[in-house]
């Protein structure tokens, strides 16, 4: 038998967003603006929202030693994962910044982060909901990290 599992992809307009996004959008976005990435310019901030409606924020730390960086998602939750062990994720709010044409229009975060992600709800047992806002301003939206990544490794 095979195993299929499919995706959904919400795009709002701007219009449409929430209080609550648009308070996430503007962390994302201010975090996006204190990236450390000189040798991309490819500026990322992420705002999660944990059960409490902490925002816990996060940005690429990019090194001289490239490979040694690391990708907005991951600093933001390790960052929220090291002062709020015990607080769930409710959210993952990402705002890009970079004068590159996105391929997909939006940029869903990359498979390591996805892990990442997948591992931290599926040790809370409750969803985490990614939003991504286009430079159109459009918010691409999933209810939870298995639509980007259906099938995460456990141990
Ligand atoms: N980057 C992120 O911060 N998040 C992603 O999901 C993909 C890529 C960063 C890593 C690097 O600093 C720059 O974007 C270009 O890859």
């Amino acid at each position: 038998m095979d195993i299929k599992r499919e995706s959904t992809v919400v795009q709002r307009s701007v219009e449409d967003l929430s209080q609550e996004d648009h308070t996430l959008i503007q962390y994302a976005g201010e975090a996006a603006d204190r990236a450390y990435a000189p040798y991309s310019n490819f500026r990322v901030g992420a705002a999660l929202e944990l059960e409490d409606g902490t925002i816990v924020s996060g940005n690429n730390q990019e090194n001289a030693a490239y490979p040694s960086g690391l990708c907005a998602e991951r600093v933001a939750v390790f960052a929220a994962k090291a002062n709020h062990p015990n607080t769930n994720i409710n959210k993952l709010m990402i705002v890009v910044k970079t004068e590159k044409e996105l391929k997909q229009g939006f940029t869903p975060p990359c498979g390591s982060c996805l892990q990442v992600l997948w591992d931290v709800q599926n040790r809370q047992q409750s969803y985490i909901s990614i939003h991504i806002q286009a430079s159109d301003g459009a918010v691409y939206s999933v209810q939870n990290v298995n639509q980007f990544l259906p099938f995460g490794f456990e141990l």
